[in-house]
């Protein structure tokens, strides 16, 4: 018998099975990176009403407390999106000096008022429906910064979701709280005193920055962490219905 092929085709079905499981891995590991939990949604950024509202320049430039606007942040388990009423305060006609007025890009804020109208700001941090309630207050009140989860809302010219809010996140620092011993898992980067749970910058840069680690921090941290009345709870109900 001759041999029909050239040889060198004998590789053939080599490079073929190699370039499959290549490629299957690139599928498998892009599936597993993009749509499990780990990695929803973050980044997500929806197109704001009129041109948006800026954290940047309201929290951080002009220094603004959270609880200025999400009043309820620390009394209820949903935190509150401030009414029009709020924004008019600063934003009525002649109110803040001219060289402080925005000008037009502050027409849709006042229209809204004028036609005593809400302004239809699109929702970004979201859990699902079969997760219960979450409770703001809680956290708040427990010394878990609004950094913690939201990220660096001060620097933020639109929103966008810095964490997954998935289950094995929610969990991660569940775990860490209970179980927390110096050296091993610092609690100091899951509690803030709480005089700072809204101050983000101070969180980033001074908690987690200058302090960070040092006995100062740690003393801190262990009198939050002994404040916490109960363990971050693990069982299914408390989360689940
Ligand atoms: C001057 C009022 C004001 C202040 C101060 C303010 N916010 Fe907001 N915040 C808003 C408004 C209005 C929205 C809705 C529009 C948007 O999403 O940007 C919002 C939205 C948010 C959202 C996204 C809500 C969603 O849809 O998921 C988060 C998170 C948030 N704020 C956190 C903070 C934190 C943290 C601070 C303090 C560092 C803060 N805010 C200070 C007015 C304010
Ligand atoms: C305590 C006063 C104060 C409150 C309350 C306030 N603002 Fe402002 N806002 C300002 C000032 C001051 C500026 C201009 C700052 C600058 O440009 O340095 C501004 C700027 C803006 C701008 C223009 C942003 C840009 O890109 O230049 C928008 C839009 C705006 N505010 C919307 C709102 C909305 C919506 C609310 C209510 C949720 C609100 N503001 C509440 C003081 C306030
Ligand atoms: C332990 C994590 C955690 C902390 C701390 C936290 N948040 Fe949230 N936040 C969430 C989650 C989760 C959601 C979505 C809740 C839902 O879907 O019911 C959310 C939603 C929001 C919303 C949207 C509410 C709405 O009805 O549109 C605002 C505003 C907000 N947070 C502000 C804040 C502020 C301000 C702070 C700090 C004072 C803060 N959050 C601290 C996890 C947190
Ligand atoms: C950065 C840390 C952190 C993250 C992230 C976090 N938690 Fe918590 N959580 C805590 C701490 C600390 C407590 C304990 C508060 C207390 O009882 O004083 C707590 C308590 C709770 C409780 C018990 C409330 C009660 O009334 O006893 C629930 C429910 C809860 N968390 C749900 C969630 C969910 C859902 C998520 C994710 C979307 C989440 N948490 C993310 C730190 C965190
Ligand atoms: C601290 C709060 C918390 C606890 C405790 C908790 N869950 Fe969840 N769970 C969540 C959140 C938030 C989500 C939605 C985000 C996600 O899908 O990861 C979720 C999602 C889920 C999902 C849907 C997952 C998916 O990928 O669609 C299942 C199933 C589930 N949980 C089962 C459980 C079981 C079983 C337990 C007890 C062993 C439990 N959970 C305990 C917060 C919690």
């Amino acid at each position: 018998m001759s041999i029909r092929f050239p040889l060198w085709m004998n590789v053939l079905p080599t490079v073929g099975a190699v370039g499959g499981a290549v490629g299957l891995v690139t599928a498998i590991s892009v599936v597993t990176y993009y749509f499990t939990p780990e990695y929803w949604e973050v980044g997500y950024m929806p197109t704001q009403p009129g041109s948006g509202f800026s954290h940047q320049i309201h929290a951080g430039k002009l220094g603004m407390d959270c609880r200025y606007c999400h009043t309820n942040v620390d009394k209820s388990a949903e935190a509150n999106i401030p009414p029009v009423s709020t924004c008019m305060g600063c934003h009525t006609d002649g109110m803040l000096a001219p060289s402080y007025d925005p000008g037009e890009k502050v027409e849709f804020v006042r229209t809204a008022w004028e036609e005593d109208a809400s302004i239809p700001w699109v929702r970004i941090h979201k859990v699902p429906d079969y997760v219960r309630n979450f409770p703001h207050h809680v956290h708040i009140n427990a010394g878990v910064s609004c950094y913690s989860c939201h990220g660096q809302i001060e620097a933020m010219p639109i929103v966008y979701q810095a964490h997954s809010l998935s289950m094995a996140w929610c969990l991660d620092c569940h775990r860490g709280v209970e179980d927390a011993t110096y050296g091993e898992d610092d609690p100091a980067k899951y509690l803030v005193p709480h005089d700072k749970v809204t101050d983000i910058e101070w969180v980033e840069m001074t908690w987690l920055g200058d302090m960070a680690g040092t006995q100062a921090q740690q003393v801190q941290a262990q009198q939050v962490l002994e404040g916490i009345k109960r363990a971050p709870p693990e069982n299914c109900g408390a989360c689940h219905y």
